[in-house]
């Protein structure tokens, strides 16, 4: 069964807004970067390596379905961040709003009765509990932190540690 045209209409907006994640959260890398943040940049950068492949997922999953690839520009961003407990707590609410709108695309599915694109977006529903406790677990961090530069310095550490893994692969490393 082809792939739903609501669904398809869906993915589409879906595969832009998780490029906008990547280049939203490269945008915040750089600034940590220049803030002399080097963990909290590395985070950031693996975070929108990430992003490419969820966007990749859904590109490959559309055109598997017999969908059309419709790609518009992708929205800027900015460049002015000012603290690292900014940039996490818009991360955070970046999440929530990706979350909401795979939730839509869940619904959409399931009252066009496409079921095949209902049991893919399992896997993104999963992921995204994951991608808010990730980025509220280290908004609330900087929270804890506050003034603390040694704190700071700790989490910055600790955060550099991330390394990339293509986690919409499955264990042999084929394309899913
Ligand atoms: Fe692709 Fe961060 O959700």
């Amino acid at each position: 069964m082809k792939i739903s045209k609501k669904v398809e209409e869906a993915i589409n907006k879906q595969i832009n807004a998780e490029i906008y994640s990547a280049y939203l959260y490269l945008g915040m890398s750089a600034r940590f970067t220049e803030l002399n943040l080097k963990g909290m940049a590395n985070w950031l950068y693996v975070q929108a390596q990430e992003e490419m492949t969820h966007a990749m997922k859904f590109y490959r999953f559309n055109l598997e379905r017999g969908g059309h690839a419709k790609l518009p520009a992708i929205e800027g961003v900015r460049d002015d961040w000012k603290t690292p407990l900014e940039m996490f707590e818009a991360a955070y609410e970046h999440e929530q709003k990706v979350s909401a709108m795979i939730n839509n695309i869940v619904d959409i599915a399931l009252a066009e009765r496409d079921h095949a694109s209902a049991s893919m977006l399992t896997w993104f529903v999963d992921e995204q509990v994951e991608e808010e406790a990730n980025a509220s677990e280290i908004a609330d961090k900087l929270k804890l932190i506050g003034e603390s530069k040694e704190g700071l310095f700790m989490l910055d550490k600790e955060l550099s540690t991330r390394v990339f893994v293509d986690s919409t692969l499955p264990a042999g490393g084929a394309q899913a």
